[in-house]
This record gives structure tokens, sequence and C-alpha cells, in this order.
């Protein structure tokens, strides 16, 4: 897993350097499609669920995420349907895609495997090409699906010159976040005893929330809650006391501001709290301890910043736990039953 995540800031160096070729047809598809579904499960939903924000902020197209074991059970009306899955060999995912064939939507594949079953069943394959992913908590695959949906979503988007240009000095600020390994290591440390954690997102970062709390669950075997920000005082916050930890995603973004005073109010009922938060900001680390700082970026791109620093905290937490991190115990790298 480690080795996997080290090798993110490359990875993405390469998928700017030589991002994916669309023949004619496919171009054609995405810039016509009107109603987009993406279909994955675990990691993958994750990743469709930041591709759908992409394509709504950027194109203004509405876009719908299902999990691929509810999409097969489901009357879907769309013209193009997204389907995401690194082994490109989830059952799920298959099945639907088998159900949706007489339907005739066109059909994009998004996978880390040349030859996978899903290959096969999509009418577009893009193959990720990151080289094989060993480690069952899944990592640089993520970041890949999550560039590619990027680019899907940026395609005939001419007006994002100042998008382009940040997010070509991603694999940099990626490499300034592993250079402080030792900050993150040490949040782990005070926090791995904690079995209740809460991890907290708003609008771009709510999917990073969730695919945070997969990771710790995953990698570290903690019950960790990715949830909304704003719905933890809708019910959640009777849970928060000493003995539950909180992790805010908060940039100094739009929501900043609601997300600090949600920070407060978790405070204020005794509980502790981690926050990820922009360099420059100086607000917080006089109200709480634990502040782990990500590079200033354009809004839309911190996901892929504060999934990184996730991916190495739940990595750490699960090694300072003693668990297998790589091989967690009943998980399988594409389930196909
Ligand atoms: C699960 C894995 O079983 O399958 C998850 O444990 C993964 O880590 C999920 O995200 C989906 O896999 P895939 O190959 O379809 O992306």
């Amino acid at each position: 897993m480690i080795k996997e995540i080290l090798e993110i800031p490359r990875i993405l160096r390469e998928f700017i350097k030589s991002p994916f070729v669309f023949d004619a047809t496919a171009l054609r598809k995405i810039k016509l499609a009107k109603r987009i579904l993406i279909v994955g499960c675990g990691t993958s939903y994750h990743a469709g669920l930041l591709g759908a924000i992409f394509f709504e902020e950027l194109s203004g197209k509405p876009v719908r995420v299902v999990s691929a074991s509810e999409a097969s059970h489901q009357n879907l009306n769309y013209d193009l349907v997204v389907v995401v899955s690194q082994s490109g060999e989830t059952k799920d995912v298959l099945e639907f895609l088998r159900k949706i064939k007489p339907k005739k939507i066109f059909t994009i594949g998004i996978s880390n495997s040349k030859n996978s079953l899903l290959s096969r069943l999509a009418d577009f394959n893009i193959y990720q090409n990151v080289g094989l992913e060993k480690s069952i908590p899944a990592t640089k695959t993520f970041i890949s699906q999550v560039a590619i949906l990027l680019q899907l979503a940026l395609m005939g988007n001419k007006k994002n010159a100042s998008l382009h240009e940040s997010f070509k000095k991603l694999p940099n600020l990626m490499e300034k976040i592993l250079e402080r390994q030792e900050k993150i290591r040490a949040v782990a440390e005070k926090y791995k005893s904690f079995d209740k954690f809460f991890i907290l997102g708003a609008g771009f970062n709510f999917p990073v929330a969730l695919e945070g709390a997969l990771k710790f669950k995953e990698a570290a075997g903690i019950l960790a809650e990715g949830m909304l920000a704003g719905e933890l005082k809708h019910g959640p916050i009777t849970l928060v006391d000493k003995s539950s930890a909180s992790l805010l995603i908060m940039p100094k973004d739009l929501r900043y501001w609601e997300n600090l005073s949600l920070l407060l109010e978790i405070k204020k009922n005794g509980g502790p709290v981690v926050a990820i938060t922009t360099e420059g900001n100086k607000d917080l680390d006089k109200i709480i301890k634990d502040v782990i700082y990500i590079p200033k970026t354009e809004e839309l791109l911190y996901p892929f910043l504060a999934t990184l620093v996730l991916q190495f905290l739940a990595y750490s937490s699960g090694v300072l736990r003693g668990y297998n991190v790589d091989k967690p115990r009943n998980l399988s790298k594409a389930v196909r039953i």
C-alpha cells in the first residue's frame, strides 16, 4: 500500500504528460450526452461521486452516480453510462453492463486491466495503465480514476485554462505532502486507539470523506464514518465526546467558515478534532493541536490532495495498530461472487 501511495505523484505526472486519447465516436457521445450515469463499487464508486461533481461543475450537465449493486435493479434511462472498476472484474459491475446491453446505451469503461471482462462489455474503454495494484485498499488506481473522470468532464470545455494549469502542478504539490509523512504519522500515532471516527467533508470534499473512511475501515480496522459535514449536527453529534475523533477536511474554500463553526461545535462537546486545511491558514492551530496542511490549489482540485493525506493517515494507522494493511481480512481485490 505504501509503495503504491508513493507512486501517485509520478502516475499523475505521466497522465498529465500523455492524457488519454479519445476516438471521434466517444468524443461525440460525451459532448452530446444529456443524461449521464456513473456506476462503480467501493472506491470506484467514490471516484464516480467526484466525477459527477466535475461534470456538473464544468459542463453543467446533471450526473447521477449509482452503486453497481443497485444499478442493475433500477430502471435507468441515460444516454451515456460510465462504468468505473479498477479490476474490471467486479461481479455487480459486470451484471449491470450485461443488463443494460439491450438498451444500446453508449458505455465507457474505466479500468486498470486491459483485457478484463469489463473491457469486453463496454463500448469504449479507458485503460488506466498505472501498473498492477497489489494492495487491496485501492490508492493509486483511485487517484488515476479521478484524474480520468476530470479529463472526461473537461472535454470540450476550453474555458478552464486556469484549472488545466493548476492540475499540472498537482504532482509537485503531492510530493510536498509526502515530504510531511512524519507529521501525518504523528497524528496516526495519537489517534490509533480511537474506534469511533467521523470523517467530515463538505461539497467537493464529501466523496473524499467517504473514501477516507473506507480506507480507515479497510487498512486500519477502524469503524470510521464518512459524512457530509453539515449532517453531523442532525443526529450523529450526540455521539461526539472525548471517546470519538473527528477529522474535518476544511481547505480554505467557499465552505471553510461553515466547517470552522462545526469544528467549534465538536470541540464544545469535548470531541478531539483533526483538521486538514490549506497552508497559510493561521486560524486553526490556535484552536486545535492536530492540523495537517495541504498546499494551496483550486477548490475543485483539493480532493486530490486531501485524499492523499487520508490514504497515508489510514495506512499509518493500520501499521501502528498492527493490521495487515495490504490484505485486510475478508476482502479480496475483486469481488467476483
Ligand atoms: C472491493 C474491494 O471488494 O471491490 C474494494 O475490496 C474495491 O477495495 C471494490 O474498491 C471495487 O473494486 P473494483 O475493482 O470494481 O474497482
